[in-house]
């Protein structure tokens, strides 16, 4: 696509947004019926495809398999070890539907949320797509997550039934899942069931309301007619930080979502039935849910789903499996990216890389370093790196660099069709090309996400911080070319190893500390992970600072949050800059560690 043909396009898709959507949801979806009006905008609140029925499982699996794709494989999954698991299309199916069957003899209905504590396996994308055929609401937790994280959301959920498997495997070490899950429902009767996946045959404590996956699934039949859903109907639930301590629940439905997931996978990636394409997400997270799991089961692709981490057992272990399986969509994180390139050229320089045509990029900016490193090094020069700017309430890619457009190493690229952005100041006026700004996006777009679960009042913030239109809480500028750059968040979240953890999270957990008065996190930069988090803590009286304490307070956040929201650095400070209103100012913390002016101080209280 040349540049012209990609500006009529998308000037034709801001100009009539309806026409552009209805047309693709029709020829690229299948729907059971009908919608009878393409968008509703009741500001903030919006719908799409109103009064049309499908079920993104039938779009996922039946049709693929009615086409005479039920041999593809959908999913290669490696262990560790390098064991591969296969499935078809054909095969996947069946096993959702047993699932299905399974979680209906449980007495799971249509509207009821279903908690998945899972590793990165195939049966988590069997449990996330049997929960979406019966029309069940998942939230999908991500299996680093502490037991008093899960319980929270657990709770804020009302959960009826939790899927967790006995383990997952890291470095070579079996990390047990099922304890957190028991810790975290602990007391809590609203939850019916939880349905444990035994990974080897190895026996476990079992109380009443524990369910074994495979006695479940084993004597279900394998047919399951999907529920018809409403396009409205939530799809799930996924939570992320936000700059309050509480997480939110980011609520996606099924028919906007369905489109935008299959949409943007087919264009961005250019993504064909029977293509073999590796996202390196976890279905935990936004990524994995649109780019692991909906988006290319919809187009027909066969992903690779690897579990573990990228330098065990071995440096070369990602590139091996490329080559091995011939991938030839990659699609990674920055920080990946600069672990692999701290390994060094060598554990590459042995493995075949010449399947692959596309390099996709997610979490955070990728600099022009790393991105010609990605581009010399893992894609020979041969490839294009494709940088996507997205947020989890995004529900997928907003800003890109379209494969066929020229690329510029270091600038997240345009705007995706149909997706109206802007850079403007604080009052909400545009700012001039090559000026720095706040991204906001103006209008609705199929994929965005329609509330805050129980929250609506967070959910409007997102439409009013500036007015009338989405603040995405990103800096960036445009050029005049009218490619745009992601600066980093203008609010108080770090962006850790493409995590994001709020600053004001991390408080609360090392507040709830016996020993600690007051703290303020910021982000640092650092070579690999991007950001790590630095805690300035203010001790009660008396109290020692230590290692020992250190250690303490680390171990503390791990059990509040989990292992990735741990500060690297702490510091013991006597007084924390604040505003006379009482605020902390992370800002002046930030500036000092980083030996930078610190700015304005006049609201600074002494
Ligand atoms: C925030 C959203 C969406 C998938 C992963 C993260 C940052 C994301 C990019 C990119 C620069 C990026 C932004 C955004 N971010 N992708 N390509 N370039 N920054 O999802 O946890 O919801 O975080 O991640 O700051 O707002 P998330």
């Amino acid at each position: 696509m040349a540049k012209e043909d990609y500006q009529s396009l998308y000037e034709r898709s801001i100009e009539d947004p309806e026409g552009f959507w209805a047309s693709l949801a029709e020829n690229e979806l299948e729907w059971f019926q009908k919608w009878d009006k393409v968008f509703e905008w009741n500001y903030p609140y919006h719908k799409w495809f109103l009064r049309g029925k499908l079920n993104i499982t039938h779009n996922c699996l039946d049709r693929h398999v009615a086409a005479g794709r039920g041999d593809t494989l959908a999913f290669i999954h490696v262990d560790e070890n390098y064991k591969e698991t296969t499935i078809t299309y054909g095969e996947l199916l069946r096993q959702v539907n047993k699932l299905s069957n399974g979680l209906a003899s449980l007495g799971v209905k249509k509207g009821d949320c279903v908690v998945l504590y899972m590793p990165l396996m195939i049966e988590q994308v069997v449990a996330m797509l049997a929960c979406a055929r019966i029309g069940a609401i998942h939230s999908v937790i991500f299996a680093g997550f502490s037991d008093k994280a899960v319980r929270n959301r657990i709770i804020d959920l009302q959960a009826k039934v939790v899927i967790t498997a006995d383990w997952t495997l890291r470095r070579g070490e079996k990390k047990r899942l099922k304890p957190t899950v028991d810790e975290a429902i602990d007391g809590l009767d609203f939850v019916k069931h939880v349905i444990v996946l035994v990974r080897d045959g190895e026996r476990h404590d079992s109380t009443e309301r524990e369910v074994d996956y495979y006695e479940l699934v084993s004597e279900q039949e394998d047919i399951f007619a999907p529920e018809v859903m409403d396009s409205e109907d939530p799809l799930f639930v996924l939570y992320t930080s936000g700059s309050t301590g509480k997480p939110k629940g980011i609520v996606h439905t099924t028919g906007g979502y369905s489109l935008y997931a299959h949409y943007t996978s087919k264009a961005v990636f250019n993504l064909k039935p029977g293509d073999v394409y590796w996202c390196t997400a976890d279905p935990g997270w936004i990524t994995g849910h649109s780019y692991v799991v909906y988006g290319p089961l919809s187009v027909g692709a066969t992903s690779v789903l690897v579990e573990g981490v990228p330098d065990y057992p071995s440096k070369d272990r990602w590139w091996k499996i490329v080559d091995k399986y011939k991938v030839k969509v990659f699609y990674t994180s920055p920080t990946a990216i600069r672990m692999l390139r701290k390994f060094g050229e060598e554990h590459l320089e042995k493995h075949n890389l010449s399947s692959l045509r596309i390099l996709g990029s997610v979490g955070e900016p990728i600099s022009a370093e790393v991105w010609n490193w990605f581009y010399k090094y893992v894609g020979r020069e041969r490839c294009v790196v494709v940088d996507t700017w997205w947020q989890t309430e995004t529900g997928g890619h907003m800003i890109v660099s379209l494969p066929a457009l020229p690329q510029k190493p270091g600038k997240a690229g345009l705007p995706f069709f149909g997706i109206d952005v802007d850079i403007v100041d604080k009052d909400g006026q545009s700012v001039p090309d090559n000026t720095k700004g706040l991204l906001v996006i103006k209008k609705p777009w199929p994929g965005a996400m329609r509330t805050v679960w129980g929250d609506n009042a967070r959910f409007e913030k997102y439409w009013s911080e500036t007015k009338g239109v989405y603040t995405a809480g990103d800096m960036a500028i445009r050029d005049e070319d009218g490619y745009i750059q992601i600066l980093g968040r203008s609010d108080d979240l770090i962006n850790s190893s493409g995590h994001r953890i709020g600053t004001a999270e991390v408080e609360s957990a090392l507040n709830s500390h016996h020993s600690v008065a007051e703290s303020a996190v910021i982000g640092k930069p650092d070579e690999i992970r991007g950001e790590v988090i630095k805690a300035f803590i203010l001790l009660h009286t008396g109290r020692v600072h230590d290692e020992i304490l250190i250690e303490d307070i680390k171990f503390h956040v791990r059990r509040e949050i989990g292992a990735h929201a741990i500060p690297v650095e702490i510091e013991f400070i006597d007084k924390l800059p604040k505003t006379r209103s009482g605020k902390i100012m992370r800002r002046v913390l930030r500036a000092k560690e980083m030996g930078q002016d610190l700015g304005d101080l006049t609201t600074l209280e002494d």
